[in-house]
């Protein structure tokens, strides 16, 4: 699968994709309208609405990149955010009484280095701090979310390749406590790679990972799966396990190639295998405010997916690859750091696009 060329957004003729429009996707909206107030939210400099005429792009691009949408008017006075919207003010959440059960949210995006594995493990942190219980799932047999927090693949004794593969391993044989309070790891390394050959003669091979996650599904407030960069049998397993899909995308153009074929990949799995699934968002990351580029990237984003854009975006800081290094989440690394304060907005957000969690 993972051969196959990657699609344009735009379509041959330079028009629609024809794949776009599936867009009718469902999609979790916010229950209510963000509170608006008057301070900023965000560290992310607010960028001036661009206008045709200030963009320094030559005019032959102008047909690529459109003008996002109008901004409705009830927030228009808001600070206008990356992509090119008002940026609503998204509230501190509830706290939570009690926990469970979970939302399963799978990270994907075929593309490699596009920002699963940091967007899982900050996102993550930052619902901890928000005093949601998570469970971060590394299903990649690259184990870099393993590392990332703290973890080395080859000491661990018991991964999720063991939990998927033999009925008497328990998820309590493989959960590993994070030093996020609040966060638990179910880890992975090369003995991953595997299953997705083992899997193939399965019984119900696609749902493999939604039976054995069902378990903890009380136990936790959100599930999230970082998945490998493809779109094969372990991530169609944990598309088939999720409710919500976060998307993370470079902010460069070339990004944008791939994601109509992603978004095939989760209707497939939304008509055959899992009603539930919807996506909960796209999440630029890698962004860079002070270039023409990264905004007109956005732009076209938001033109093709709309809401489902996130208004967060994640400026590219080396802050990140210290982070992996240092084996632990920004929000504790460098904890008021615009790399922190971003995911913690973006953790704001997913909450208030999820209602009741
Ligand atoms: N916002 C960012 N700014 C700079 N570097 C980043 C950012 N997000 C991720 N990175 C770095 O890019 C590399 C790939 O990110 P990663 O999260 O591992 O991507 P993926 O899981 O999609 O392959 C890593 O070295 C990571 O530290
Ligand atoms: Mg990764």
């Amino acid at each position: 699968m993972s051969t196959q060329p990657f699609e344009p957004l735009d379509g041959p003729d330079g028009g629609p994709h024809p794949h776009v429009p599936q867009l009718e996707l469902p999609v979790s909206r916010p229950a209510a309208p963000p509170t608006v107030r008057d301070e900023p939210t965000t560290d992310q400099t607010p960028v001036a609405p661009t206008t045709v005429a200030d963009r320094a792009v030559p005019s032959s691009a102008e047909a690529t990149f459109a003008e996002p949408a109008a901004a409705p008017a009830a927030v228009s006075h808001r600070p206008i955010g990356p992509t090119g919207r008002p940026m609503p003010l998204f509230p501190d959440p509830a706290p939570r009484e009690a926990h469970g059960p979970a939302r399963i949210v799978a990270m994907c995006n075929q593309k490699g280095g596009v920002g699963k594995t940091t967007t899982t493990i900050n996102l993550g942190a930052a619902l901890a701090e928000y005093g949601r219980k998570v469970l971060l799932v590394d299903f990649d047999p690259q184990g870099s979310l393993s590392v990332g927090l703290g973890f080395n693949p080859h000491e661990i004794d018991k991964t999720i390749y063991n939990l998927l593969m033999e009925r008497d391993v328990t998820a309590d044989d493989v959960v590993l406590k994070t030093n996020v309070p609040g966060m638990d790891l179910l880890p992975s390394n090369i003995d991953l790679s595997a299953a997705e050959v083992q899997l193939v003669t399965e019984v119900a091979r696609e749902q493999v990972l939604s039976r054995v996650l069902a378990p903890m599904v009380a136990d936790y407030d959100f599930i999230i799966i970082d998945c490998q960069p493809s779109l094969g049998l372990l991530t169609v397993n944990a598309l088939t396990a999720a409710q919500g899909v976060i998307v993370p995308l470079e902010t460069e153009f070339f990004a944008l190639r791939g994601v109509a074929m992603l978004v095939e990949t989760i209707q497939k799995v939304q008509e055959r295998l899992n009603q539930d699934l919807e996506i909960d968002g796209l999440v630029a990351t890698m962004y860079d405010s002070r270039t023409v580029h990264s905004r007109e990237v956005l732009a076209r984003l938001v033109e093709a997916f709309d809401d489902k854009v996130f208004h967060t975006a994640i400026s590219r800081t080396v802050r990140f690859p210290e982070t992996t290094v240092a084996g632990e989440p920004i929000t504790t690394f460098a904890t008021s750091s615009g790399g922190a304060y971003s995911y913690r907005q973006l953790a704001r957000e997913v909450l208030a696009r999820c209602p009741g969690m």
